[in-house]
């Protein structure tokens, strides 16, 4: 039996697929993108960049930042993944991490606009070498724990450029938020796995019976999509 605080109706027009996907990514994106706006300069002539851009959170935040105008810069780990991210977002900028001065590559791509908020995942030397990348008042959000190494920041990084260090989670949304807040970001979940159907790929789906086999594709390189595990 489900809590009805927690059961969320499906739109008609959605497939079961899109259905099983349309709650916790989209929502990690509308929290992403609520950190991001409350920095001063996105909306304006701030620049977002995000790494792990391929995954599945990431193709959301691409989207919806397409749908709302705001700038972004897209990186991914390897020239396999910018290739296929640049197919599916054509006006996007990507970079790849695969070879040395990736970094210039996105402080090229942001053209002298103010890199200000940086959405990671990942962690470890790479969240270090955002924090480089943000502009003084920049924000890092992190989200995720891919890298096994500790973020390392001296002090003195965030004393002379006053960058803000942030962790989100759904987990902690769904215990802080209110009911109405809850409601309103459950809509906009909606809205994006309406508008951006096309974006909640299915890399597999794998009967009770194989659970071993569906988190060894879930954690597989270059994966591209959500596994699922289906009941029939
Ligand atoms: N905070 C929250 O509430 C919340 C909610 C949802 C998801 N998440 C986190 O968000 C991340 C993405 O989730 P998802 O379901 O969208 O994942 P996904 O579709 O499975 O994609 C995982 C992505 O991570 C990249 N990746 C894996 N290891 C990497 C590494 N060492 N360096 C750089 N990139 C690496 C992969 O790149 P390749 O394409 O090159 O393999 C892939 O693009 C996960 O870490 C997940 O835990 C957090």
């Amino acid at each position: 039996m489900a809590n009805a605080d927690v059961v969320v109706a499906v739109p008609d027009e959605l497939s079961d697929e899109v259905a099983a996907q349309m709650l916790v990514n989209p929502l990690t994106a509308v929290m992403l993108r609520r950190e991001a706006e409350e920095h001063q300069a996105i909306g304006y002539d701030g620049v977002l960049v995000q790494t792990a851009a391929g995954s599945s959170v990431g193709r959301l935040v691409t989207g919806t930042c397409g749908l709302q105008g705001l700038g972004l810069i897209n990186v991914v780990r390897s020239d396999r993944g910018a290739a296929e991210l640049r197919k599916r977002f054509p006006d996007v900028p990507v970079v790849s991490t695969e070879h040395p001065g990736w970094d210039d590559e996105v402080r090229g791509a942001a053209a002298g606009r103010p890199v200000s908020v940086a959405f990671d995942p990942i962690g470890g030397k790479l969240a270090e070498s955002l924090l480089d990348l943000l502009t003084p008042g920049g924000k890092l959000v992190s989200y995720g724990q891919i890298a096994q190494e500790p973020i390392s920041v001296h002090a003195s990084k965030l004393l002379h450029t006053s960058l803000t260090l942030r962790g989100k989670n759904i987990g902690r949304w769904l215990s802080e938020v209110s009911a109405e807040r809850r409601a309103s970001d459950v809509a906009a979940a909606k809205l994006i796995a309406l508008a951006l159907k096309d974006q909640f790929e299915v890399a597999a789906t794998y009967g009770l019976g194989a659970l071993a086999d569906a988190v060894e594709h879930a954690v597989r390189p270059g994966k591209v999509g959500t596994v699922l595990v289906s009941p029939w």
